[in-house]
């Protein structure tokens, strides 16, 4: 039988081969965003959480490690966590300096809440991590009385001394919703109201879940608004049981893969369909892709649903503007697609992908250039040539450590002549464990 995978242990890269279809079902991991919030807020309710269908995400992992350090009790059993919060004002501080590793939304989101604490914690990550930008936290952070500390004023490690926290409005300059729930969580700590106006609509699981745990949120546009809780004696945030939608921006691969080869027919099990992530398969659907939603329901605020995929020519188009923060994760698996669909893909707004795990969008230029596409690197984006430039080659993929970059390669490696290698493969798993695993299981040859 041929085999259309080899996974190398030693050097951590994975071979592929074209294949004709994926077919079958798959059920994604439990989101990541959502996941991160979940341990979190878990860790600052009174009582026993259980969070089942937990991530695999090594990320939310890393926030697990960063909970439990700072004292609530973290118990793994496969994919249910539970958590014994210790409520708002009982994490105790670390000894040691916290270890994000590769997540963002850990070192972001966590900031907001050590800023509220009567001690100091110092929190720092990986290689990749200690590059990315925390000005943008600490910003707004330090207006509500945090004193905060980064190398450069800028990059991690951070050492936050807590305080009792003023309530702000504040005017965010970039769409992101790990600094909206930074501002957040700070203002669940703060005297007052706590207000953030967002430039655009970015994911809105902190709102939800905070909703979920007894915080006191409202919106107005682009506008939300938090009562805080630190003052208030009596108020405290609730503990509970949760169950994870599966993660969309980790379905989107197989959606994407299964688009993509003609004889697909794929049906995707509990993807949460929040409609601040749901973009991108309307993106799918207006390139003429062949996605339907099945069941869909309301879970603790979060909507889930099945996906049901088959084969379809891909039209390519334009992201830009606002739609560009609510599908920001799928850039790099749309921008690996370009080559294959009529127009190509074009990206534009998106500067904020040069500072997410890698420079997405040179590593994403190198790879597809790797690959024989036609493609022009732009400050803020990319323009991907489509079918008309030619048939992608097999090549060898770096994904420079990014879990995005891996997995989008390795999409379009299935339908590109020859065979494609994926070097250091393992960095999938800050988002998905079983990417591999699972591709080789529904795509045949
Ligand atoms: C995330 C927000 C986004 C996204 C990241 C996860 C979150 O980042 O890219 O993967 O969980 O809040 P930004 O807030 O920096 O846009």
């Amino acid at each position: 039988m041929l085999e259309l995978f080899a996974a190398d242990t030693f050097v951590k890269k994975e071979i592929i081969q074209p294949a004709k279809s994926l077919t079958g079902a798959v059920e994604p991991p439990g989101d990541k965003s959502i996941s991160h919030r979940y341990a979190m807020f878990a860790a600052i309710a009174e009582g026993a959480s259980e969070l089942r269908n937990f991530a695999a995400a090594r990320d939310c992992h890393s926030t697990l490690g960063c909970m439990k350090a700072l004292g609530a009790g973290v118990t793994v059993e496969g994919t249910t966590v539970k958590v014994a919060g210790r409520g708002l004002h009982g994490l105790k501080s670390s000894w040691h300096t916290l270890d994000a590793e590769n997540s963002g939304t850990t070192i972001r989101l966590l900031s907001g809440i050590l800023s509220g604490q009567e001690f100091t914690t110092k929190i720092t990550g990986d290689e990749s991590l200690q590059k990315r930008p925390m000005r943008r936290v600490m910003t707004p952070l330090r207006e509500m009385g945090a004193d905060i500390k980064a190398r450069d004023e800028n990059f991690p490690p951070l050492e936050i001394r807590g305080a009792r926290l003023k309530a702000i409005h504040y005017q965010m300059p970039m769409a992101s919703a790990q600094v909206k729930s930074a501002v957040l969580l700070a203002g669940l700590y703060a005297d007052g109201e706590t207000q953030v106006t967002e430039p655009a609509k970015t994911r809105d699981h902190t709102e939800l879940a905070l909703a979920e745990f007894g915080a006191k949120l409202s919106k107005r546009g682009l506008t939300i608004s938090i009562q805080g809780m630190g003052v208030n004696g009596g108020a405290k945030l609730l503990a509970k049981s949760l169950d994870v939608p599966g993660d969309l921006s980790s379905a989107v691969f197989f959606v994407a893969a299964a688009s993509l080869l003609g004889e697909s027919d794929l049906f995707i099990a509990n993807v949460g369909l929040n409609p601040t992530r749901s973009a991108i398969l309307d993106f799918f659907i207006q390139m003429g892709a062949r996605v339907s939603v099945l069941n869909l329901q309301s879970k603790q605020g979060e909507l889930v649903g099945d996906l049901a995929v088959k084969g379809a020519a891909l039209k390519g188009g334009v992201i830009a503007g606002d739609l560009v923060p609510l599908l920001i994760d799928e850039l790099p698996m749309l921008a690996a697609l370009g080559p294959f669909t009529e127009r190509g893909i074009e990206i534009r707004d998106a500067g904020e992908l040069r500072v997410k795990e890698s420079d997405r969008i040179s590593a994403l230029v190198e790879n597809l250039q790797r690959m024989g596409a036609k493609v022009e690197e732009r400050p803020d984006g990319l323009r991907v040539e489509g079918r008309s430039a030619g048939k992608l080659r097999g090549a060898e993929i770096e994904p420079r450590g990014d879990h995005r970059i891996a997995m989008a390669f390795a999409v379009a490696a299935l339908a590109a002549q020859g065979e494609t290698t994926i070097l250091d493969a393992d960095c999938a798993g800050v988002s998905y464990p079983t990417f591999f695993n699972e591709l080789r299981r529904i795509s045949k040859s």
